[in-house]
């Protein structure tokens, strides 16, 4: 029993030092940029499917005032990096946010610094609700709406959604629920939570406003 509790004692000494000496290692961006060149650039460096390119102030001109933290959470629950799910969780928080500092570093200057982390709270919250949404959809609602097919809405067509949009949020969700022609109750994914289907639509009213980028428009 002795034994045990020292052994108890002493992983738990460990795991709380390793644990400190991680959280105090300072954030790198030049070891960041070392890390984004040889996983990240793939997808960034051309902008694959609207990912922020680095150097390109325009694709950060939203970002950069949401702050590091929330981009952080943003990535780690892993709506935009579909392809790389089993990348994400291997990630120390240290590694990511390095990577997020080095790209945030490539459009930062004088009159950008300011901007950095200065959303409202309420903005940060609605941006990863919206990024949820659409780790959700890509799951479960992709299938008819990106193109369109059966009848479906297409996200991001503003003529599809002209005559549904302004039934609100809730009634549309409720569509979802009770199912509507060729979209079967709950849009066939039964374990999800209503609050989860307003998530999912709330990102597909998202895809109509300017600036989306339409998975045709980037050859997916
Ligand atoms: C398979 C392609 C792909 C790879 C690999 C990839 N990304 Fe992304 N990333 C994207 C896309 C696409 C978006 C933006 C989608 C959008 O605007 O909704 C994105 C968005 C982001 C954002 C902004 C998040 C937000 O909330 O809008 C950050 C930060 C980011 N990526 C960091 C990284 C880092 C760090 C790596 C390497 C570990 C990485 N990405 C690897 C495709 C990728
Ligand atoms: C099998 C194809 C299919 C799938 C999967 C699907 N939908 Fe649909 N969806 C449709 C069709 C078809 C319509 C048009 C129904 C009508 O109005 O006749 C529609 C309509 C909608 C509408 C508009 C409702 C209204 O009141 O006008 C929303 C919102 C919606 N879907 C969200 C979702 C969400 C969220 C998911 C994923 C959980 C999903 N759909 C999955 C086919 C699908």
């Amino acid at each position: 029993m002795k034994k045990l509790i020292v052994s108890i004692v002493f992983s738990t000494l460990c795991f709380a030092s390793w644990n400190a000496s991680a959280e105090d290692k300072p954030i790198d961006p030049a070891a960041g940029k070392t890390l984004y060149e040889t996983y990240c650039f793939m997808c960034h460096d051309r902008g694959l499917s609207h990912a922020p390119r680095p150097g390109e102030k325009g694709d950060w001109a939203k970002l950069l005032p949401l702050g590091e933290d929330t981009l952080y959470t943003s990535i780690i629950d892993g709506p935009n990096h579909m392809y790389s799910k089993g990348i994400s969780p291997i990630w120390s928080e240290w590694q990511l946010k390095s990577m997020i500092r080095y790209l945030t570093s490539t459009v930062t200057d004088a009159s950008t610094q300011a901007q950095i982390g200065s959303a409202s709270e309420a903005d940060k919250a609605q941006h990863l609700r919206l990024m949820h949404g659409r780790k959700l959809y890509e799951q479960a609602c992709f299938k008819c709406h990106n193109y369109g097919d059966l009848g479906a809405p297409q996200l991001g067509n503003a003529e599809a959604w002209a005559a549904r949009k302004d039934k609100g949020i809730d009634t549309l969700v409720k569509t979802v629920i009770d199912g509507k022609a060729h979209m079967y109750a709950h849009g066939g994914s039964n374990s999800l939570s209503t609050e989860e289907f307003k998530m999912m639509t709330e990102y597909m009213l998202s895809t109509l406003e300017e600036g989306w980028v339409s998975p045709q428009q980037n050859g997916q």
